[in-house]
């Protein structure tokens, strides 16, 4: 089959004016020529997951940035996640299609606020929720996502302080899970899952019965003891494959989207409010201006990027997703015959 080369379009109001065919076709053609992956966030429109490439939760992204072998990333979620894959794949072009796409909750805390609330606590070991900025993730021992927060928080000394940021809703929860006194949780929330509120959950309860409650750990404390299961998003994913009737504690672009899969199955949001914005603003049109023009990029200043690196690889490592290079394949790195973070020992 051929194809005929486009030309790009000038701006993305010019790509808004194509057909979902056109662009979906286009943003293919494009992403053969570069050699690019699109990488989306369960919470992107229906229309994005279509054409992505690899799609799921903070962890399962953060995987296959550290994995992926083509030569363009193109990151169809928030800013956090595109920077994580930059940290990861430093050598690869990440691309946003809206760079406003941000994530309040990473706000909550910088660099400097946080380094204030180190000095309060000399030999506290920082944990910081991957929905945060490089800069913040440089200064933590460890990082941690939804689905592992646990895990990360158990593989610390029960002795240690632990600080928390900046996500306080995950960090009750992990308290709860873990047992331990001795976290610190920094004030942050998502606005998303912060305003969902137990009413709800039981007005969807009463309707519903015999559905069981899936709750996303950014969510207050009275809903997760509600719950019947508290995970990711791609937890969430799974859990719909095995159940027929489920009230979702989640943004609902996901309950949307698995209702799309799963069209005789019962799935209720537990809020219909709950809709983050941030990830919405990435369009098709957009995805497709941003391929042609190879914008807009994410750029890192390396000496954040290095230590930012090696938080988020030791929550990889601990995760199952990457594997710290032996010293015999760290000696073929710097021989040049390994390439170096591939973790594919
Ligand atoms: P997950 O890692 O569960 O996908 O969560 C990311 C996120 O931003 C949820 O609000
Ligand atoms: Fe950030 Fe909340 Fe949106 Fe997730 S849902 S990206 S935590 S604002």
């Amino acid at each position: 089959m051929t194809t005929t080369t486009r030309e790009p379009l000038a701006t993305t109001l010019d790509y808004a004016g194509l057909s979902r065919e056109e662009l979906t076709e286009r943003i293919h053609q494009r992403k053969r020529e570069l050699n690019a992956v699109i990488l989306g966030h369960n919470y992107q429109r229906v229309e994005i997951q279509e054409v992505s490439d690899f799609l799921g939760d903070s962890l399962g992204l953060s995987q296959e940035a550290a994995a992926t072998d083509a030569d363009v990333i193109v990151f169809c979620g928030v800013h956090f996640m595109a920077e994580t894959a930059k940290v990861l794949s430093p050598e690869k072009t990440v691309l946003m299609p809206d760079p406003r796409a941000g994530c309040p909750m990473a706000d909550f805390v910088t660099r400097e606020a946080l380094q204030k609330l180190k000095d309060k606590h000399p030999g506290a070991a920082v944990v910081a929720y991957v929905n945060s900025t490089a800069a913040v993730k440089a200064e933590a021992e460890i990082c941690c996502t939804s689905s592992n927060a646990v895990q990360v928080v158990e593989s610390i000394p029960e002795d240690r302080t632990i600080l928390f940021v900046p996500d306080r809703n995950l960090a009750h929860y992990v308290q709860d899970r873990t047992g331990r006194e001795n976290i610190v949780a920094w004030e942050g929330y998502c606005y998303v899952h912060d305003d969902m509120v137990l009413e709800e959950l039981e007005r969807a309860k009463e309707k519903h019965p015999n559905a069981k409650v899936v709750v996303h750990p950014e969510a207050r404390q009275d809903l997760l003891e509600r719950a019947d299961e508290v995970t990711s998003t791609s937890g969430m994913v799974r859990l719909a494959q095995e159940h027929d009737e489920l009230i979702f504690g989640t943004e609902r672009g996901l309950v949307d989207q698995l209702r799309n899969r799963f069209p005789g199955k019962t799935f209720i949001p537990l809020s219909g409010a709950a809709v983050c914005g941030n990830m919405k603003l990435n369009t098709l049109a957009k995805l497709a201006w941003s391929l042609d023009h190879m914008e807009h990029e994410v750029e890192l200043d390396e000496s954040v990027r290095v230590k930012a690196e090696a938080s988020l690889r030791r929550m990889l490592e601990l995760s199952g997703g990457w594997k710290a290079p032996t010293e015999e394949e760290r000696k073929l790195e710097e021989a040049g015959v390994r390439p170096s973070g591939c973790g594919c020992s």
